[in-house]
């Protein structure tokens, strides 16, 4: 089935593509793993080495393949500041669900480990910023929106399969 979820760091998305892939008995890509297989590097090396601008390049090319697939793609939370990448994904007409849920909820999740740079780089103050310019370009790219907050992912499995 294909189907993409949108959404800030921490908001669920591999966890709901595995379990809403599982669900339809359909294929499943978490975009950071897709990429980090590619470069044989980590998201933090990829940062480190090549830049934020070379891997946002770097989702754009990987989506450019992934949307012509049968599956269901976790993307990650920072495609929504390339334009390009988010023309792909308005055109692509493939059903686009965004993630949503406070700040605060997606610090809780984010600040428990350190595999992302933006968090390290931004820490609470300046990542809040980033969520807030962000959250205008999920609600503009989603079809549909779902809180993530005091659910469970069956919960929102339901959500979901309810708006297909
Ligand atoms: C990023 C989100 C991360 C990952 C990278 C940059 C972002 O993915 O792509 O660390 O700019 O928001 P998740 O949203 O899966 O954490």
């Amino acid at each position: 089935m294909q189907l993409i979820l949108i959404g800030f760091m921490g908001s669920g998305k591999t966890t709901i593509a595995r379990k809403v892939a599982h669900h339809f008995k359909s294929e499943w890509i978490d975009l950071d793993k897709y990429i980090m297989r590619e470069q044989q590097m980590t998201i933090n090396e990829i940062f480190a080495i090549k830049g934020q601008s070379a891997f946002r390049q770097m989702e754009f090319e990987a989506l450019a393949k992934l949307v012509q697939e049968d599956v269901v793609i976790a993307t990650g939370g920072g495609v929504v500041d390339d334009a390009q990448t988010r023309y792909l994904l308005e055109q692509s007409g493939i059903p686009i669900f965004y993630l949503n849920g406070s700040y605060e909820a997606h610090w809780r999740r984010v600040s428990r480990n350190d595999r992302r740079p933006l968090v390290n780089q931004l820490g609470h103050d300046g990542l809040r910023e980033l969520y807030h310019e962000r959250r205008p370009k999920y609600y503009r790219l989603a079809d549909y929106t779902i809180f993530f907050q005091h659910k469970t992912p069956n919960m929102m499995l339901t959500e979901i399969e309810g708006q297909l």
